[in-house]
């Protein structure tokens, strides 16, 4: 790549232009400017220390939060997220050998370096550097960046993006990584197929995603909620009402995706999966992904039951069940669908699979996803609210997603006022997101920190667990921002 232009006195002068302050306006709350001038400004000296150089990159990627659509995106369905203000940014360097080495602006979280290849083994399971080398394995093994040309990168972090809350905060730094990786490595993607490609990259660490999270942190704009549909990838974006804000609360229950809450998380995917295979053969149709389905398949509730009804019993499958439905063997069944990253296979759930919940779930979401963006595009708040109400009660009740926090919290918050509130992200814990009007959100964080945080959970610190988002630009490395 050869040297960097821009030296750290080029761009503290540069994150003091009209130009940045402007864009920093954009991107973050206008209150957080200066705290924002200022993070920037520590990382590149921090970096500057333990990298020893300075001439360096800035980078940024957006956490998400996600508006409606839950757990529909690994079906091919659409789902309605928005980039936020909380973000990971970084400071980059590239190296002449063939070595990542990485830091966190947080020495706790120490540092961590690996050998490029082409088969780049990972750290052990939930470690936060698997998110970097799933991206840069995903852009060798796709040959986008040949593994005998890659030189590596120095990168320092620093995330405002609360981890394992449902706000991506792993997403956003496989995204980030590839941007960097490419940049030293001299070559540009188109956003889409980044995005595409990334999603199938991040299952180097062992779930079984969709690709909501690297679209919407790729392809996130300012001040709008963007739609994205799958297969192919396509986004239309809409304006958050401007007398509308997102609060975020966390429920304080953290779900990092560790064994046990990927397993659960891929035992929706596989659930799903196993559901359109038993519908596809029943219909003898080529139906891979819920998502192949016809809009008369999920255009109204009847019609959700009435499809299912048919196909699907409502209590859980075995493994004997499903074999015998889908003519397998046990074999056949692990291999396609029951298996784990590692090669371990999937064990069966107590009570079965839940095939019917789950694609009543999935369908019934389609169609609050395609309702809730109309509803906002005819400035109909009320009905979107009320569709985000229903989507909670449905990743409760049949993607069982929800716990007993979660469900505190979203009742708390449609006893207070929120025009909508429901959990966010994969779930299991994490964060809730409540559509309020601007001029009530004070009196409603208090009335949270009190019922909630104070009354329900007895913890008196809930400021911290509570806070406004705002619909922010996709990732993006600086100078592209700011070519002269
Ligand atoms: C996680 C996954 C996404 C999506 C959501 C649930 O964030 O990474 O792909 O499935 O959960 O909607």
């Amino acid at each position: 790549m050869g040297e960097l232009k821009m030296d750290v006195q080029n761009w503290i002068k540069k994150i003091h232009s009209p130009q940045v302050q402007e864009w920093m306006n954009k991107v973050y709350r206008e209150a957080d400017v200066k705290d924002q001038t200022l993070r920037y400004k520590e990382l590149f000296s921090r970096f500057i220390q333990w990298s020893g150089t300075s001439h360096f990159l800035p980078v940024r990627a957006p956490g998400r939060i996600n508006l409606i659509g839950e757990h529909t995106d690994y079906n091919h369905c659409p789902v309605f997220p928005m980039a936020v203000n909380r973000d990971i940014i970084g400071v980059f360097s590239p190296r002449n050998d063939r070595q990542v080495r990485v830091a966190d602006f947080i020495p706790s979280f120490g540092e961590r370096d690996f050998h490029l290849s082409r088969q780049i083994p990972p750290h052990r399971s939930g470690d936060w550097a698997n998110y970097i080398k799933a991206a840069v394995q995903g852009l060798i093994e796709e040959a986008v960046i040949p593994s005998e040309e890659a030189v590596g990168f120095n990168l320092m972090i620093h995330s405002q993006i609360p981890p394992a809350a449902g706000m991506s905060s792993s997403s956003a730094l496989v995204v980030l990584s590839a941007l960097v990786f490419l940049r030293v490595n001299n070559r540009t993607m188109d956003k889409k197929d980044l995005a595409d490609l990334l999603a199938r990259a991040e299952r180097y660490t062992g779930t079984q995603g969709g690709g909501m999270d690297q679209a919407a942190i790729l392809l996130g704009e300012a001040g709008k909620a963007v739609k994205i549909d799958f297969a192919p990838l396509t986004t239309s974006s809409f304006p958050l009402l401007s007398d509308y804000e997102v609060l975020v609360a966390h429920s304080s229950v953290e779900a990092p995706k560790t064994r046990e809450v990927m397993d659960m998380y891929n035992r929706r995917s596989i659930e799903c999966r196993l559901a359109a295979a038993m519908i596809a053969k029943n219909l003898s149709e080529d139906i891979r992904y819920l998502g192949d389905l016809p809009s008369s398949w999920y255009c109204n509730d009847e019609a959700i039951r009435e499809n299912l009804d048919g196909i699907l019993k409502t209590e859980g499958y075995s493994k004997e069940d499903l074999c015998n439905s889908l003519s397998v063997t046990e074999d056949q069944l692990n291999k396609q669908w029951c298996y784990r990253k590692d090669g371990s296979i999937f064990p069966e759930p107590e009570e079965g699979y839940l095939l019917y919940r789950r694609a009543s779930h999935v369908l019934s979401e389609w169609k609050r996803v395609e309702e809730s963006h109309k509803a906002l595009s005819e400035n109909k708040i009320a009905l979107f609210g009320r569709l985000m109400n229903e989507s909670h009660t449905s990743c409760r009740d049949n993607h069982q997603i929800s716990c007993r926090e979660l469900d505190r919290l979203v009742m708390i918050g449609s006893g207070g006022g929120a025009a909508g509130c429901r959990l966010t992200g994969a779930g299991f814990g994490g964060c809730t997101v409540h559509l309020i009007k601007k001029k009530d959100s004070d009196s409603y964080r208090k009335y949270l920190l009190e019922h909630y945080y104070k009354n329900y959970l007895k913890i008196t610190d809930g400021d911290s667990l509570l806070f406004p988002v705002k619909p922010s630009d996709g990732a993006a490395i600086m100078e592209e921002l700011f070519n002269e």
